[in-house]
C-alpha cells in the first residue's frame, strides 16, 4: 500500500487550517490588529527596555544630590553591620544624614520635558532614599523610618512624570543602572559596567548583570511578539508556518534566559546576596505588615503613589511581564483551566504581577496593556489550530522550567540563608547565638507559619509556586 495516499494533501491541509482558523478569527471578529510601534513605548530595537545610551549626569541645577550619590558608598554602611570598619564611619555617616536633612527640596520643573534626565533623578534620588534608611540606626521597638522632604518631595514628583513608583524599582538597579565601559562601541552586555553598587561587590555586580543580560536578551522576545501581531492575516499556511517558527524561537529564547539566571550561581555567593547586598533593597514594607512602613515627610500621606513602596524585584522585569502576557499565563486564576490551582495556590498573592506593574515605566507599562488588549492571542489561535498546539505548549514548558529553575535559586538564596548568622555581627560568641537564634526564630516561623518575605514583603514560596503553577495550567490538552 501506498502509504501517502493516507496522508491529507497539502490543499487539504490548507483547507482544514483555513476552516479552523476563520471559525476562530470569526469568533474574535479579527482578521489583523494595529498595533503601535514599539518606539512609541521607549522600547529600543537593539536594547529594548534599556536605554540605547547610558543616562546622562543631571545638571548643575542637581549637583549636590549627584554629589552626595558619590558620597554614600565612602561613609554609610548598613545599620546592623557591627565590623571595626563600619563602626569607624559611624560618625561620618550621621554628617551625611544630617546633610541631608538639612538640604532644600528642589523643584523638578526643569527636568520635565528630558526624559533621560528625569530617569537619572529618580535612579539619584531612590538610591540616595535606600542609602539613607538602611544606614540610620533602627531604635527598639522599632519605629517608621522618616524620608527627609528633601528626598521625598522630588522623587514623588519625578516618579510621577515617568509614571513608576517613588521608590528603587528593578529599573533603577538594572534598566538604568550602566555605563559604556567604551562609549564609541554599542550598549552590549560585555561594553557595560555598573554605575551603582551599594556593597562594593563583584557579586552585587554579577547579580545586576545577570539580570540586565535576561532584560537585553528580552528583545527578541519583543521582537516575535511584534511579529505575531503585525502579520495581516493568520489564514494562510505561510502566515502560520511563521508562528510555528517563532514560538520554536520563542522556546529557545526561554531556555537561554534560564540559562542566564542560572549563570547567577557562578559569581554570585548567596551570603553576600542576602547579607550585604538585599538588605540595602529593602522597602516600606519589606519586613512584612506588622513593622513600621516609611513616612515620606512634605507628601500627603494619601497620596496614591505612597501604595507602591515595595523594594525591586525580578517581579518587575518587564521581559518576563511581557512573555506572560503574551502566552497568556494566568496569574490571578480568572480563568477555568486544567488541573485547577491547589489550597496552597488560592492563598498566593494573586495581584503580584499586576502590582509590579506600577513600578515600570509608564510607557512600558502602556506597552503591557497593549498586548493585554489586542484582541489576538497566541493561546486561542493554537487551541484552534492544532499544528500551533505543541509549539506554543512547548512555549510554555520552557516557562514553567525557567520559574521552577528561578524557585530553586531564590530558595537557596533567600529561604536557606534566612538560617545563617549575619556575618557583621559583633563578635564570633555573639555570631553563634544569633545563628541559634535565627535557627530557632525559622522553627517558630515553620510552627506559627509566618512566611519567609521577597523584597515586595510577599511569601516568596507560596508566590513563586502559584507563579510556576500558573504557568503550567496554560499548557493546553492534545
Ligand atoms: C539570586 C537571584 C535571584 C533571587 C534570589 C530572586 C529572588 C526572588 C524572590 C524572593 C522573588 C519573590 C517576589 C519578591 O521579590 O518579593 C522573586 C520574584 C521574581 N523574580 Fe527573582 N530572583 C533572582 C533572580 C531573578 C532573575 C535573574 C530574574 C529574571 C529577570 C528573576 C525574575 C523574577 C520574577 C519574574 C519574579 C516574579 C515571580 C514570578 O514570576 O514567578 N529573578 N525573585
Amino acid at each position: 500500500m501506498n502509504f501517502t495516499q493516507l496522508l491529507p494533501s497539502p490543499s487539504d491541509i490548507q483547507c482544514a487550517l483555513v476552516s479552523t482558523l476563520s471559525t476562530y478569527l470569526s469568533r474574535r471578529k479579527v482578521s489583523n490588529t494595529i498595533i503601535r510601534p514599539q518606539e512609541d513605548f521607549d522600547i529600543d530595537p537593539i536594547t529594548g527596555f534599556l536605554p540605547p545610551e547610558a543616562l546622562p549626569r543631571l545638571p548643575a541645577e542637581y549637583q549636590i544630590w549627584e554629589e552626595a550619590l558619590s558620597e554614600a558608598p565612602e561613609v554609610l554602611r548598613l545599620s546592623n553591620d557591627m565590623s571595626d570598619a563600619a563602626l569607624a564611619l559611624r560618625e561620618e555617616g550621621e554628617t551625611w544624614r544630617m546633610e541631608i536633612r538639612s538640604r532644600p527640596t528642589l523643584e523638578v520643573n526643569l527636568l520635565k520635558d528630558n526624559p533621560r534626565l528625569l530617569q537619572r533623578a529618580h535612579v539619584v534620588l531612590t538610591w540616595l532614599v535606600q542609602y539613607y534608611v538602611h544606614s540610620l540606626p533602627s531604635p527598639h521597638p522599632p519605629t517608621p523610618k522618616r524620608i527627609p522632604a528633601s528626598l521625598a518631595v522630588p522623587l514623588v514628583n519625578v516618579s510621577r512624570m515617568l509614571g513608576i513608583a517613588p521608590i528603587l524599582t528593578f529599573a533603577d538597579t538594572i534598566t538604568w543602572n550602566w555605563e559604556l565601559i567604551r562609549p564609541d562601541q554599542p550598549a552590549t552586555i560585555d561594553n557595560m559596567k555598573l554605575a551603582h553598587n551599594f556593597s562594593g561587590t563583584d557579586d552585587e555586580r554579577h547579580f545586576y548583570q545577570v539580570q540586565a543580560a535576561v532584560e537585553l536578551h528580552g528583545t527578541q522576545v519583543l521582537r516575535i511578539i511584534d511579529d505575531f501581531y503585525r502579520i495581516p492575516n493568520l489564514d494562510d499556511l505561510t502566515s502560520v508556518f511563521k508562528v510555528v517558527k517563532d514560538l520554536t524561537r520563542l522556546t529557545a529564547v526561554i531556555e537561554e534566559i534560564s540559562e542566564l539566571i542560572q549563570s547567577m550561581r557562578s559569581a554570585c555567593d548567596p551570603h553576600v546576596f542576602y547579607w550585604d547586598i538585599r538588605p540595602w533593597e529593602g522597602g516600606s514594607d519589606s519586613k512584612g505588615p506588622s513593622h513600621p512602613g516609611w513616612i515620606y515627610e512634605g507628601v500627603d500621606p494619601s497620596a496614591p503613589e505612597l501604595q507602591y513602596l515595595s523594594g525591586p524585584s525580578g517581579g518587575q522585569s518587564v521581559v518576563m511581564h511581557a512573555l506572560d502576557l503574551f502566552l497568556d499565563i494566568d496569574h490571578k486564576l480568572q480563568t477555568r483551566r486544567h488541573p485547577g490551582p491547589s489550597v496552597e495556590n488560592k492563598r498566593a498573592d494573586r495581584g503580584f504581577m499586576e502590582r509590579m506593574r506600577r513600578y515600570m515605566l509608564g510607557k512600558h507599562r502602556a506597552y503591557l496593556e497593549q498586548i493585554e488588549n489586542s484582541p489576538r492571542s497566541i493561546r486561542e489561535l493554537a487551541q484552534h489550530t492544532a499544528v500551533l498546539r505543541e509549539p506554543y505548549n512547548n512555549a510554555v514548558k520552557a516557562l514553567k522550567s525557567l520559574r521552577t529553575l528561578h524557585m530553586r535559586i531564590a530558595c537557596l538564596y533567600v529561604i536557606n540563608m534566612s538560617k545563617t548568622a549575619n556575618p557583621r555581627s559583633v563578635c564570633p560568641v555573639a555570631v553563634m547565638m544569633e545563628r541559634q537564634a535565627n535557627t530557632m526564630e525559622a522553627r517558630g516561623r515553620d510552627e506559627k507559619r509566618d512566611p519567609i518575605r521577597g523584597t515586595g514583603g510577599t511569601d516568596l514560596v507560596t508566590l513563586l509556586k502559584a507563579g510556576r503553577d500558573a504557568t503550567a495550567r496554560a499548557v493546553l490538552e492534545k
